[in-house]
């Protein structure tokens, strides 16, 4: 099986899973000890669809509510947007929830951040002004002063990406600022394909470990960033935010297929040449509209017990 390493080019799905393709970070010179994930925007745009429907909107009043009861109300709302990518969460939440806001969008990728800033929300739920910065870094070196005054933190597919070290930074952080974050589209090591196939649980099962490579947590960082949040005092609510792709969206389903068969071969080479025939025909199947997959996923909304300095 042939998976390019085009960098940012359309050819990367299997970067929505954790399982980019690494390339060198051409803002480090290139060393291989700095080399990073890249994430190809045309397929963050491809899923934001499919993302979008997939959201658990009953998280949305607990969080509103909370918001509404923040100190310092009668200000805008600051939300810092980790690992950020193109911008997708901030399209879907900013015209959800009522107020002014000011979004910071955080990525380690520049070329991602400069699709975010175009693509960013212009207006609340309320027509209140929404406006936007981007700051490149890494979450691992997040320090609780870079959210002081966050009213809300929020990730999409970002948890199943880190380390336990990551969510630990990430924890700290957000319960240190004392606001509630919302981070959604973790993947949770489930998958249903109708009609199945014998190859369908080998393929999983070989992909999850892939997710779970060197220190990732890949399905298991929504328990553990559970366990971090309720050990820090916070509450944590979670809810499931399956994709569901069907013959409407076969693109999808397509390129979300080569690159889950393509992290599996990538753990076990030893299944590449049953995997080639495997994702033909799951592929012919799925541009006949013939194919449908669930793709399990969880949103968790984490709500600190407030500080003084929350915004
Ligand atoms: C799967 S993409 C999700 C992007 C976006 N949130 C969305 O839902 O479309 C993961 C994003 O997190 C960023 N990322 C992953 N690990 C990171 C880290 N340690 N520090 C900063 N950004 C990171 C990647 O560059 C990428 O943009």
């Amino acid at each position: 099986m042939t998976m390019s390493t085009t960098p940012g080019g359309p050819q990367l799905p299997s970067a929505s899973f954790g399982v980019p393709q690494t390339e060198p970070d051409p803002a480090s010179g290139g060393p291989d000890e700095f080399e990073v994930p890249r994430y190809a925007p045309q397929w963050l745009q491809l899923r934001e669809p499919a993302d979008a429907a997939a959201r658990a909107h009953d998280l949305l009043d607990p969080l509103r509510i909370r918001l509404a009861n923040r100190p310092g109300r009668a200000t805008g709302l600051v939300v810092h947007d980790l690992g950020c990518g193109t911008g997708s969460m901030g399209r879907w939440l900013a015209p959800r929830i009522d107020g002014a806001q000011h979004w910071v969008l955080h990525d380690r990728d520049p070329y991602l951040l400069h699709f975010a800033t175009v693509g960013a929300p212009r207006a609340a739920a309320d027509g209140s002004r929404v406006t936007v910065t981007t700051q490149r870094g890494d979450i691992g070196r997040l320090t609780p002063d870079a959210l002081t005054g966050a009213s809300l933190v929020t990730a999409s597919a970002l948890l199943d990406v880190l380390t336990a070290e990551e969510i630990d930074t990430l924890a700290a952080a957000v319960v240190g600022a004392g606001c509630p974050a919302l981070l959604t589209l973790s993947v949770v090591g489930s998958v249903e394909l109708t009609p199945g196939h014998p190859m369908d649980r080998e393929i999983g099962d070989a992909f999850n470990a892939h997710q779970r490579r060197g220190d990732l947590l890949g399905p298991d960082a929504v328990e553990v960033a559970r366990e971090v949040f309720e050990r820090l005092g916070a509450s944590v609510l979670t809810r499931p935010s399956p994709w569901r792709l069907g013959a409407g969206q076969s693109e999808l389903t397509r390129e979300w297929l080569r690159g889950w068969v393509g992290a599996a071969v990538e753990q076990r080479p030893d299944l590449e040449a049953r995997a080639d025939t495997y994702l033909r025909d799951r592929s012919a199947a799925a541009a006949a509209g013939e194919l449908r997959v669930t793709v399990q996923h969880s949103d968790m909304l984490v709500l600190p017990r407030p500080t003084g300095g929350a915004g």
